[in-house]
């Protein structure tokens, strides 16, 4: 007969030493004054950003972009990690190295998105569910083969009349919960991302309502599936008016709302707290993390994962031009410059005209 107590305690073993490991790679993209980079658009996504400055969404267009970001010299100075896609993970430089080598080399953490994007909710008008885990476990070994380090789901709740239903909530919170399980398992540090959006004309009030109770399901989903605090980081969305709503909330208050919402619900076990920017401007994203980490001491590290916030302006002066990279790399340096002082609550507007300095 095997001995099941002997297998288990191996395995218990073997899982405290995989989620130590786990820890550190947590905490080093929190590491004091740095934040993630999100470049992990899908396809569809990829293409109305590269359609925005007249570039066609052909794979090596793709590409180039992504070599723009990626080798911008300093990068490792603000940038702690980069998400990547299925597509790009398998992609390489110009001078051919692996777009995963390439961030190494600045001392970036690799990191992939895992969920095949959120789908419409049957029987559920106007809510989405994340699709991804069948398969979930093999693909997670190949990511953790090709160098990731972390991943990333995103499951996406929308605030609208009779909406978000709790079925939805807690039916996304599950699927986030199985997948931060299964990243854990395959040694991969799982971002937690429910995102709560900022379309509608919702208050700053329903905002913080509906962000609190989606993460206090997630919480309880992720106790219940025994995931390890300590070892996933959660992006969650800031606490915002709605951005039809005709009250728009200072940039005070949505500190204030958010730091008051996260305390209520997310435990002080978990290393880090990176946010999304929604469709935010590049500007405010920066200007509401430097006023959150101005406030009162949190358990957390407050930083980002920004996609569209840190990308703007480098999309903007590349505009598919080679002749542009270097100028396109100088605007990613600079507002990754700005983030990292934001993380310390040392950023000013000022900096806008400024040239980075460590
Ligand atoms: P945004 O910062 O553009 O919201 O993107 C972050 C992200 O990774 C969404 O999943």
């Amino acid at each position: 007969m095997v001995d099941v107590k002997l297998i288990s305690s191996a395995s218990s073993k073997e899982r405290t030493m995989k989620n130590e490991n786990s820890e550190s790679v947590a905490r080093k993209l929190v590491a004091a004054g740095k934040g993630i980079l999100a470049a992990d658009e899908s396809l569809p996504t990829i293409e109305k950003r590269l359609k925005s400055i007249d570039v066609a969404s052909m794979e090596e267009n793709r590409r180039a972009y992504r070599e723009v970001l990626f080798t911008t010299a300093g990068l490792g100075e603000f940038i702690s990690g980069v998400i990547l896609f299925d597509e790009t993970i398998r992609q390489k430089t110009r001078d051919g190295r692996t777009f995963v080598e390439a961030l190494e080399q600045q001392a970036v953490i690799p990191g992939i998105k895992v969920d095949k994007g959120a789908k419409p909710m049957a029987n559920f008008p106007g809510e989405k569910i994340t699709e991804g885990l069948d398969g979930l476990r093999e693909q997670l070994a190949e990511y953790r083969q090709l160098g990731a380090r972390f991943a990333k789901w995103r499951a996406v709740i929308g605030i609208g009349e009779k909406i978000p239903t709790q079925r939805c909530i807690e039916t996304n919170a599950e699927l986030l919960a199985r997948y931060a399980a299964l990243s854990q398992e395959a040694d991969l540090v799982p971002i937690v991302e429910p995102e709560v959006l900022m379309d509608g004309a919702h208050t700053i009030e329903r905002h913080f309502e509906v962000t609190g109770q989606t993460l206090q399901i997630v919480f309880h989903a992720l106790a219940e599936y025994r995931v390890a605090l300590e070892a996933i980081l959660l992006k969650p969305n800031m606490v915002l008016s709605g951005k039809d709503c005709p009250h728009q909330a200072s940039v005070q208050e949505v500190a204030e709302a958010t730091l008051r919402c996260m305390k209520r619900v997310v435990p002080a076990a978990v290393p880090g707290l990176v946010f999304l920017s929604g469709g935010q401007t590049d500007l405010q994203a920066t200007e509401h993390l430097n006023a959150m980490n101005r406030l009162d001491r949190v358990p957390w590290e407050l930083s980002f994962s920004f996609g569209r916030a840190l990308q703007a302006p480098v999309l903007k002066v590349w505009k598919g031009d080679p002749t542009n990279v270097a100028d396109a790399q100088r605007a990613f340096h600079h507002r990754a410059w700005c983030n990292s002082k934001a993380r310390f609550g040392k950023y000013t507007e000022e900096m806008e005209t400024k040239k980075a300095v460590a």
